[in-house]
């Protein structure tokens, strides 16, 4: 079963054009991918994002590196509603670096830059109702990107053919910053 759905995936994404493109940050470190980082900024083609980009707030994730090289994803969103909370695991493939998330739809997920202490860039290739479509997020260690992080996002999501009026800096929003920080 779960050799068919990787069968799959990996002919759409040979198909898609999107396969062999998108490269892994080298001898990525996992353990020091870990802890909290802020998704300040996101770009995408997906139709729904499209919709929605520019009522969207910065929200974070807490990452764990598992043995073997699974990460576990804390997530938490800020709504006009509350926080949304949400965990997830990150579930290796092949190389350091390289993950697909069935929970969310995202059928390859790919660390492509990172210096682990101030930013890492996040390609994203994923499935929703039926639509693939690509992201790219800047993850940021503060809620204010660096200069560097944001040249690093902005030099690498033209290369996956991503336009700029499809990008959105996430405002920043303390609707999450009481509750679950201590949960990680
Ligand atoms: C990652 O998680 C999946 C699902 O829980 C598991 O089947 C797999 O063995 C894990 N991978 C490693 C390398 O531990």
């Amino acid at each position: 079963m779960r050799c068919v759905l990787l069968g799959q995936v990996l002919v759409l994404l040979w198909l898609s054009g999107a396969w062999a493109e998108v490269l892994v940050q080298p001898d990525f470190d996992a353990k020091k991918f870990s802890g909290l980082w802020y998704v300040v900024s996101m770009v995408s083609d997906c139709k729904v994002f499209l919709g929605k980009k520019d009522h969207l707030l910065m929200s974070s994730r807490t990452i764990r590196a598992m043995p073997g090289g699974n990460l576990s994803v804390h997530m938490e969103f800020p709504r006009a509603d509350g926080c949304h909370q949400l965990d997830a695991e990150y579930l290796r493939v092949g190389s350091e670096g390289h993950f697909r998330v069935p929970a969310l739809g995202y059928l390859d997920v790919r660390v492509a830059d990172t210096d682990y202490d101030t930013f890492a860039v996040l390609y994203i290739y994923k499935e929703l109702e039926g639509a693939l479509s690509t992201m790219v997020q800047l993850y940021s260690r503060t809620q204010e990107a660096s200069p560097q992080a944001t040249k690093a996002f902005q030099d690498f999501y033209p290369t996956v053919g991503l336009p700029n009026d499809m990008m959105v800096m996430l405002p920043k929003s303390d609707v999450c910053s009481s509750a679950g920080k201590e949960a990680s």
